[in-house]
């Protein structure tokens, strides 16, 4: 019986491969650029099972060029790149990793949170760029004190409860909105539910954790931008589009609110003359959240393990559309 046909449209570490090759054959995409819309239909045109990542957009006509498709798994905990929907209809189990990057991308949350807040990227820049003339000046490189500041999470996921988590280290007052209310979390995490606008008008610092969807699509824009505090800052580990990026741009530019640290961006990249790169009071990393060992190697591992179990048809481990399973 011949082996099935994985698609990788990456390259990944070897133990993860490794877990791949154990269940089919394996092509793997070369390429540092990930695969045009147009190559990757070719590509997976002879697939039975294929891992993306958030650069690959599966839609129907990617599974109309896949016939022999039954199984797509996910290199990430977002899918908003997958038509989940779309793949329920035709039976096929989307894989996806829950859990194993939400520390990673909490403390890259805090990373940029503390580094907004001290200016650290700001007045590294500038020492660098010679900019250090003074010993010491007591009213230089002022910036904002964490500890004991209020925090206002956005989406109380995973990784929004892992930023909890660190922020109570920090002795900060945190607040949180979700569409559902958690009192669980409430007590476990020592957060405070309020509503979205109160959030923004009492947080130090509003960190967003929501998934990309058509509600969350720029939740954050001028009018909610206008309901921070001048000397609020808006941390975005998310999705890019989350925030309406010309907006975020006035704002910080007017003043309307301090500085802004984000790890993700629309579009992504970011052109490299987009007006958002100008302003000092921006902190901005290529999408890093998750970019860490040994999560990234474990979140490799389980979506190598989600394709390996749907190509061999066994239930994976982490599956966003289980009733598949049901229909079957
Ligand atoms: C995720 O897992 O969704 C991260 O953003 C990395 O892709």
């Amino acid at each position: 019986m011949s082996r099935p046909q994985a698609l990788v449209t990456r390259t990944l570490l070897p133990d993860a491969l490794d877990i791949i090759r154990q269940a089919a054959d394996v092509d793997v995409w070369p390429d540092e650029w990930p695969p045009t819309a147009e190559e990757l239909r070719r590509l997976a045109s002879g697939a039975d099972g294929i891992l993306t990542t958030i650069m690959d957009r599966v839609d129907g006509a990617l599974l109309d060029a896949a016939p022999n498709l039954r199984v797509v798994s996910q290199l990430a905990v977002g899918l908003d790149n997958v038509d989940v929907a779309e793949a329920t209809r035709r039976g096929i189990p989307v894989g996806y990793t829950p859990g194993v990057l939400a520390k990673s991308t909490a403390d890259l949350a805090f990373a940029l949170l503390l580094g907004a807040a001290r200016r650290t990227v700001e007045s590294e820049r500038a020492v660098r760029a010679g900019g250090w003339e003074l010993q010491f000046h007591p009213t230089h490189w002022l910036g904002q004190d964490v500890h004991e500041a209020c925090l206002g999470i956005v989406g109380l996921g995973q990784i929004g409860r892992e930023i909890a988590r660190r922020a109570r280290g920090f002795d900060m007052d945190i607040i949180y909105y979700s569409r559902t209310r958690n009192p669980a979390a409430e007590v476990e995490y020592g957060v405070r539910y309020v509503a979205f606008p109160a959030l923004l008008a009492e947080a130090d610092f509003v960190a967003l954790s929501v998934p990309l969807t058509p509600e969350t699509h720029h939740l954050i824009s001028r009018p909610q931008l206008e309901m921070m505090k001048p000397s609020g800052i808006l941390i975005n580990v998310s999705r890019g589009p989350v925030v309406d990026p010309r907006a975020l741009y006035e704002a910080l530019r007017d003043g309307q609110i301090a500085r802004a640290a984000l790890d993700v961006t629309a579009p992504e990249p970011i052109a490299p003359d987009d007006p958002l790169l100008t302003l000092e009071n921006l902190v901005i990393t290529p999408h890093i959240g998750s970019a860490a060992l040994p999560s990234r190697l474990n979140t490799m591992k389980l979506a190598a393990r989600n394709l390996a179990a749907g190509l061999r048809g066994e239930p994976m481990e982490a599956c966003a559309n289980p009733e598949v399973y049901e229909a079957a």
